[in-house]
């Protein structure tokens, strides 16, 4: 790897969002009228699998998805819908937007960011690009619209790989933002030619590899399943690595009885769903001497509640807007995307 360094912002991380008790009369009634106002507005619900269950439940009962980011993205082309009300964070969002310019794309906030996109300031990535005119500029889906705008691939975890293979065999050298971990999971697996933002996602970097080796100890059959946001040693002592759809298919596909997931925990949602029978242990993300700001809970993530869900169908707040000279630029390489995508499906 070469050896290049830039001075990213510091993130703020938020604390994990407390959201009030729900009576089980107020939570079946906000559901309901969440159920009605979707079908007047002729909306679906976008759910990423890290929000709270009930979120992700709505959007199935609904007619909408709960998906991978790619998916979340692909979801939103092929769907009727006039409003796309996505539930996730900033990027899923604005990718949503970029993809259906006449589309409504409400969020259910808007301050639920990542730490990789802000972790990657547009202006300060643009330069650093201009420093590197002969590489391929691959960034991650975590990104701004501006990030995107810059690039000429965008990738999702669960397509990374199969385009920096890609890129490789026309050997093309790659500029890979934000992600550090990410990047050189990829550089060490596909042995491309890669340069890198040195940006990390909050929730992933916390996983610790020692606490994971003495857990593992404690349950020997037990699989391993991380997300390939995590720091270089977890990975290495993964079974499984991929994206939350790879990992999910693990817990259904593999012969374990016992999973321990390095990722955010709302992913247990659909794996409880797709595999009741399987004993699911989160990896620890506390080592001797350290303390977790996330705690494998996405504070981005958890701003999303039936609350305010309920208020942006209701008051039709929320909206994303990007300009459509800003989207035009930034379709183009998450197109290239999606497809490329299709040859692989
Ligand atoms: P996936 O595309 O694997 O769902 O990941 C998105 C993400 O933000 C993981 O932290
Ligand atoms: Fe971003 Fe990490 Fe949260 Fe995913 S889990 S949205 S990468 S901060």
């Amino acid at each position: 790897m070469s050896k290049i360094t830039i001075d990213i912002p510091i993130v703020k991380v938020p604390d994990h969002p407390e959201w009030p008790e729900l009576t089980e009369h107020e939570e079946a009634e906000l559901k309901h009228s969440i159920k009605d106002m979707l079908e007047e507005q002729n909306g679906v619900l976008v759910a990423h699998y890290y929000t709270d269950g009930r979120l992700q439940d709505l959007a199935e009962e609904t007619g909408g998805c709960v998906a991978d980011s790619l998916e979340m993205a692909r979801f939103g082309t092929e769907s009727r819908a006039d409003t796309l009300v996505v539930a996730g964070v900033r990027f899923m969002g604005e990718t949503s937007k970029i993809l259906n310019h006449e589309k409504r794309v409400l969020m259910p906030e808007l301050k639920a960011t990542c730490s990789l996109d802000e972790g990657c300031p547009a202006d300060l990535f643009s330069a650093f690009c201009d420093r590197f005119p002969e590489h391929t500029v691959v960034v991650y889906a975590n990104t701004s619209a501006e990030v995107k705008a810059r690039s000429d691939w965008v990738v999702t975890s669960s397509i990374a790989l199969d385009v920096v293979r890609h890129l490789k065999e026309r050997g093309e050298k790659i500029l890979w933002a934000p992600d550090k971990h990410l990047g050189k999971y990829i550089q060490k697996t596909t042995g491309a030619d890669m340069i890198f933002w040195p940006a990390s996602c909050v929730v992933h970097e916390e996983f610790k590899v020692f606490a994971l080796q003495r857990l593992r100890a404690l349950h020997p059959d037990a699989a391993v399943l991380v997300h390939p946001e995590s720091p270089e040693e977890v990975i290495d002592q993964a079974d499984v690595v991929g994206s939350t759809t790879a990992l999910i298919k693990a817990v259904t596909q593999m012969n374990n009885l016992k999973f321990i997931v390095a990722t955010d925990a709302g992913i247990f949602n659909k794996m409880r769903q797709l595999a009741p029978e399987k004993e699911l242990i989160e990896a620890p993300t506390v080592g001797e001497g350290a303390t977790c700001q996330s705690c494998a809970h996405c504070p981005w993530m958890g701003m999303n509640s039936l609350q305010n869900l309920y208020d942006v169908l209701k008051n039709g707040t929320n909206e994303i807007h990007i300009s459509p000279e800003l989207a035009r630029k930034a379709r183009i390489p998450i197109q290239r995307m999606l497809d490329f995508a299709k040859t692989k499906r």
